[in-house]
């Protein structure tokens, strides 16, 4: 298949180098600047409420959300940009339908109703999301490369999920993972998971549709099916492992509820529950900073998901043993020691995990 990036003009490969220097600099230059700003500044806050006053009094706050606001629509601009002007070669790779004599499967369902909650959102700022138009797969695809700092390339942080979160857990005869976008989990576990049925579910067809064909070109089995992860047509109790990365902070409080349920439904007895998200630090400036991403992203259901107690939710699901663990993709990945010494900004990862009752 074509990357993108492989066809790039000198002109295109500039703008990217750019955008992710920008990005670069406002991570692990600005932040670190705004927090000793902060330090000067707020030595004696005590109250959360104070905390927020005083990161929002910060001189360089506005400046340091624009900036965020302003590399996300350049990033935007410039992936529909190169991606428009290959579209008849890039819509050649998108298969409508699985082949007949492809490895893997694709279930589109052209019936299935879009939740509001997630139609009234550019979830990430991008336009349209990655449900409306064919070819937004690929703009997620080359943004989100950006959009990590280049650390996700070849899949390194989503493999490291995959083998850090299931340490123990050599094999399975079905694996689902949910809001699995283009594949970046479901490859991997597929790969981990030689011989068992992965199965990638995602509302939104053009993702589905790059997700099969990225399976094909690679010899990968994978099931994808066109589902909401609230409410999906498998079979209860029929699944050794349900993941999903990335996906409980794009749905509101009550969508990640159904969520946990369904996945709960979904397990074997004692089959294991897995989802990468993002937990708030304890660094009180930090974490006004990683709520606030919420307005300067446009991720509205992050505070959905601080704001949810996930543990005692799958407990009340039936999971057992459901507890939120740091993840730090520099090293092991799943670390029960928290996220360590970070100057720069991050998201904060984090894995919940969980087993289901039963045996
Ligand atoms: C940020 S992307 C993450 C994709 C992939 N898991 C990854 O790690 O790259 C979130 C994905 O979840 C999907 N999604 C959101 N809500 C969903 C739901 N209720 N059911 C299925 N997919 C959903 C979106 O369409 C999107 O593809």
């Amino acid at each position: 298949m074509i990357d993108i990036e492989d066809q790039f003009t000198q002109r295109e490969r500039a703008a990217a180098e750019f955008i992710l220097g920008l990005r670069r600099q406002w991570a692990t230059v600005m932040y670190p600047a705004l927090v000793g700003e902060y330090e000067r500044a707020a030595e004696s806050v005590a109250s959360p409420s104070e905390v927020r006053d005083a990161v929002h009094a910060l001189p360089s706050y506005p400046w340091f959300s624009y900036m965020e606001r302003l590399q996300q629509k350049m990033l935007w601009r410039l992936a529909a940009d190169v991606i428009l002007k290959r579209r008849d070669d890039l819509l050649d790779q998108l298969p409508e339908r699985e082949r007949p004599d492809g490895v893997a499967s694709l279930k589109l369902d052209p019936d299935l109703t879009l939740p509001s909650w997630y139609t009234d959102y550019d979830i990430h700022m991008q336009p349209g999301g990655v449900y409306s138009d064919i070819l937004s797969a690929y703009v997620y695809q080359f943004g989100a490369r950006i959009v990590m700092l280049r650390q996700n390339d070849n899949l390194r942080f989503h493999r490291l999920f995959v083998d850090s979160a299931l340490p123990d857990v050599k094999a399975a005869t079905r694996v689902v993972d949910v809001g699995c976008g283009f594949g970046k989990s479901t490859q991997p576990l597929a790969s981990r998971y030689e011989g068992a049925e992965v199965i990638g579910i995602d509302l939104a067809a053009p993702v589905l549709r790059l997700a099969y064909a990225l399976a094909e070109e690679a010899g990968a089995a994978i099931r994808y099916l066109q589902a909401d992860a609230r409410s999906t047509p498998l079979e209860a109790g029929s699944c050794d492992i349900v993941t999903g990365t990335m996906v409980l902070h794009e749905m509101p409080e009550q969508a990640i509820i159904d969520t946990v349920a369904e996945a709960s439904r979904l397990l074997k007895p004692g089959g294991h529950l897995r989802f990468l998200e993002f937990q708030l630090t304890g660094d009180p400036m930090r974490d006004v900073t990683i709520e606030e991403h919420a307005e300067r992203n446009n991720e509205p259901y992050f505070h959905s998901l601080f704001a949810s107690d996930l543990p005692a939710i799958c407990r009340a699901f039936g999971i057992r043993d459901a507890r939120w663990q740091a993840f730090d993709e520099r090293s092991g990945g799943v670390s029960s020691s928290g996220w360590g010494e970070r100057p720069e900004w991050h998201l904060p990862w984090s894995v919940l995990s969980g087993t289901k009752e039963g045996q």
